[in-house]
Parts: structure tokens; sequence; C-alpha cells
């Protein structure tokens, strides 16, 4: 959650090798690599190739199966990036939406002071001038803050190393993504892009209700890009300018929120149980009054134990009804509910439920990561190996099919197998190098089951099957690998 003065725990794990390994890992297999690289790269840009979109679709695939296909109290939308400049005025984004920017004085890096100074928010700011808003400028003493005990001593700059002024002087930056919509670039023609999927679903809750037919509780989805104007982005694709997010908005009556906002709570984790997220990962942040996003009454961040510290994975905030009461005001539409049961009417309240896509596969590629000793064809000796055990439904590639070798005689089997297999799962065909190597590309890439064709297939008319964690190889007739397959994908 954003917010004027929003602090995250960082609990550093201190662990920045691991997250190179896997960022390399990414780049050398096609999962996530640097955007726009042709040209230099883009500062904090990646673009997802081969791997990642499948890995990426089967996480918003999933989501969808499990919060929308699967429920009967939910429906999905998918809204317009670009919406009326007014939403986000009503919404509270143009005057809250912030963070406070400071600049360092000798070599212009720009920082955000409420990672510069932890607790910053409980201190006690003046301003330098009268202007209003994110213009303003403020400033806070470091002396101040050493007396107080908010830091130990004075603070430097963590790019040019010299030590900040003791007045250090900031101001609240406003993250949203500024455009012009038409060929005139002038202030009647400023629009933003949106900086949470969440409005939309408010926006058109007449709408959705209506059309839908849903009663209430009930709740709106939808998978969509953000963008954020974020000061420090970093570490990989945990904190990017541009991400996906999958938002619920689940409208209820007021008197229901506590118990909602438990149920949810409760779904979040089933949610990050099937992404294979180990519990002991996983840590709720009760988010303190102070440091609240504007609209929320209630937020738990549930924050996840990357290789670079424990920082928030999800979120789930009790909106009240805040934002399609705003929203009703300012463009004097009614965004009542009406029972048709009671014929009461009311502005329903909301539970959010909200989930980072590109923070969900980050940490499902930290969970899956695993460097052991694998056993070669030596008896008896083993080799280091790399493996991604992802859950098998998040895998990209289900089963890999390997000939032996390249040999014509090989291939007039294995072909056909993968002509066959491809129809039902996502499968790669591979036959250069030794069949070692192959393995450990495989492992390297996630892939659950290796079908091996060798020459006793073509007597036996049976193929090897090596499974990816136990690395156990077991001897299936052909005629029989589509169902042995299936049970074993759960498909
Ligand atoms: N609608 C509520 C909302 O947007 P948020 O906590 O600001 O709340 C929701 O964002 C989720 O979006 C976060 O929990 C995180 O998973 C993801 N997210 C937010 N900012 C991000 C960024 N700059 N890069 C990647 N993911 C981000």
């Amino acid at each position: 959650m954003s917010n004027l003065f929003f602090m995250k725990k960082e609990e550093k794990k201190n662990d920045s090798g691991l997250m190179d390994k896997i960022v390399s890992l990414c780049k050398r297999r096609g999962f996530i690599f640097p955007g726009s690289e042709i040209y230099g790269g883009m500062a904090n840009s990646w673009d997802y190739g081969p791997l990642g979109v499948e890995l990426k679709n089967n996480v918003k695939q999933g989501w969808w199966k499990k919060f929308v296909h699967s429920r009967t109290d939910m429906v999905g939308i998918d809204a317009a990036l670009i919406m009326n400049p007014k939403v986000w005025e009503a919404s509270g984004h143009l005057k809250n939406f912030t963070d406070p920017l400071f600049e360092c004085p000798e070599c212009h890096g720009r920082f955000r002071l409420d990672k510069l100074v932890p607790g910053v928010e409980n201190v006690k700011v003046e301003s330098t001038s009268a202007t209003d808003d994110y213009k303003k400028e403020y400033y806070v003493n470091q002396k101040d803050l050493i007396g107080q005990g908010v830091i130990k001593e004075v603070i430097k700059c963590p790019d040019c190393r010299k030590v900040f002024p003791d007045k250090m002087k900031f101001r609240f930056f406003n993250l949203l993504f500024k455009t012009f919509i038409g060929s005139t670039e002038d202030a009647a023609d400023v629009a933003y892009l949106r900086p949470e999927t969440a409005q939309a679903m408010f926006v058109d809750f007449k709408q959705v209700a209506e059309t839908s037919r849903k009663r209430i509780p009930f709740g709106i989805a939808q998978i969509g890009k953000a963008f954020r104007n974020e000061i420090t982005p970093g570490n990989f694709i945990f904190r990017t300018r541009e991400f996906e997010q999958m938002e619920i908005e689940y409208f209820i009556r007021e008197n229901d929120w506590e118990k909602t906002f438990e149920y949810w709570h409760e779904e979040m984790y089933k949610w990050m149980g099937e992404l294979g997220l180990k519990k002991e990962h996983l840590h709720d942040l009760e988010v303190p009054e102070k440091e609240r996003a504007h609209y929320s009454k209630r937020t738990i961040d549930i924050e996840y134990d990357f290789p670079f510290g424990t920082d928030e994975l999800y979120g789930l905030a009790y909106r009240t009804d805040f934002d399609l009461g705003n929203h009703a005001k300012a463009s004097g539409q009614s965004l009542e509910y009406l029972d048709p049961e009671t014929q009461e009417k009311f502005i329903p309240h909301v539970i959010e439920p909200t989930f980072g896509v590109d923070r969900s596969v980050l940490a499902v590629l930290c969970e899956s990561y695993f460097e052991e000793e694998a056993p070669t064809s030596e008896e008896g000796k083993t080799e280091p190996r790399v493996v991604l055990k992802f859950p098998k439904w998040l895998a990209p590639i289900k089963v890999a099919i390997l000939p032996l070798s390249k040999k014509e005689e090989l291939a007039k089997v294995a072909r056909p197998i993968y002509e066959d297999l491809v129809k039902h799962f996502i499968c790669e065909y591979d036959e250069t190098q030794s069949i070692g190597k192959r393995y450990r590309r495989q492992d390297e890439i996630g892939t659950p089951y290796c079908v091996t064709v060798d020459f006793e297939t073509l007597e036996d008319k049976a193929v090897t099957i090596r499974d990816r964690d136990t690395m156990k190889q077991e001897r299936i007739k052909i005629s029989d690998l589509i169902n042995y397959l299936k049970n074993k994908l759960g498909d």
C-alpha cells in the first residue's frame, strides 16, 4: 500500500547471491530479461520471454479459474487502462498517492525518505512554504532525528557516500503516470495511466451489478497492467513502474466486514499454498493506521521472505464505502445497491484482496529454486544440479521428449510421440547434446517429466520417464504414456 509515509519492514536476508543466481537463470533460459536491451536497456524494465510468459499466464489463469470460474459469487471485467481523470480525483489518488522524495544535493540521486529513514512516518515534519499539496517542501533535521532516537548517526548518500545536510528537504512525489490524450498537450487533455486496476470495479459497479444480476455479497475481479512512477524501483521484477495486478473488489453489507475480511485472508493463504509458497516464508503485517493507504480502515500486508529481505507480496484491505461513496458524489450518479428482497438501498462496503502478478512469479521462482547433487550416468558419481521445483501446474513446459541420440531411427519413433503429446501438454523436443546436459536444462526450467526414447524403445515400444524431483526413472509403454502423464500432471 503506497501512502504518505509508508515504510516496509526490510528484514535483510543478505542473500543477494541467490537473487543474482535467479536473475541470471531467468535471462539464460528465457524466462525474464532486461527490456530494450539492444538499445542499452531501459532501467528497471523487464520482458517476459517464452518460458516466462507461460509461467506468468499459468499464475493468471490459475487465479482466474480459482477466484472467478469456480465461484458463483464472482464475475470478471477487463477495463480500459486510461480512465477519465475525474476517477483519480474522486479516488483520492491525485492528492494522496505520493511517496516522500529526497534528492541528494551532491549527486542528485533520488530516494524515498521513508526508505532512508525508517520510522520517519512517526516524526513531525516542518514545511518550508505555504504552497499546497505535493509541490510543497518539507524538511526533517538529522540532529532532531538522532535526538529522538529515530536514527543512530547522520545518514550518507547510498550513491555518492556524501553525508546529507542536517536539514533534509523533501517533497511528496505523486506516483501517477501522466499522459496526454490527443494531439495538443495542454492541461485539458491530461490523463493518467491507472495505478491500480481496482477503480474500474468501482466505476463499473452499477453496470456489472445490473447486467450480471449478482446479489450482495459478490465480487468483481480483474487482471491487468498498472503503472506507478516509483521513485526507487528495483529488486528485479519486485518493484517496477509497469506491472500487473490481480484484484478483487468484494461488495458486502457494512456489518459483515470483519468476517468477510477473515474469510478472504484464509482464501489468500489457500492460493499461496497452491503456488507452493511455504507458510513459514509468509508473514502478516498488520499495517498501522498512519501507514495505511488513504482509503483503508484495516490493511494486512502479506509479506514473503524474498532473498533481498521480507517484503510485501499481497495486500488485503477493508476499503469501506470510500470509493463507491466518493464516485457517487463526484459523478452525481447513484451507486447504491437495491436489495431485491427487502427493497433496502445502500452503498456497499468493500473488502479488497489484491495480488501482484509479477511478485507472485518472483516468489514462485524463489521458492522453487534448489541446488542439489544429482547422480550421473557413472555409478556412484554425482554432480551439482539447479532445479526449479515448480508445482506441476505452474511449470511452463510439462514434458520434454528426448531421443537418446540424433539417429534417424530414434527420431522416427520420438517425433510421433512428441506430435501426440503436444495435443495434451505443453511439450518440448530436444535432441541436441548429451542426455545428461539435456536433463540439466529441463531441471533448470522446471519441466516435471522427461520422456527418453532409446534403442530399446524400438524393441519393447516403451519409453523411460524421469521425474524432475525424485530423479527416479520408470519404463512405460508408449500406448499408456498419455494416461500416465495425465494422471501425474493432474489433468
Ligand atoms: N488496489 C490496491 C492496491 O493497488 P497496493 O498494495 O498498492 O494496493 C497491490 O498494490 C499489489 O500490487 C501489491 O501487493 C504488489 O503485489 C503489487 N505492486 C504494487 N506496486 C508494485 C510495483 N511497483 N511493482 C510490482 N508490483 C507492485
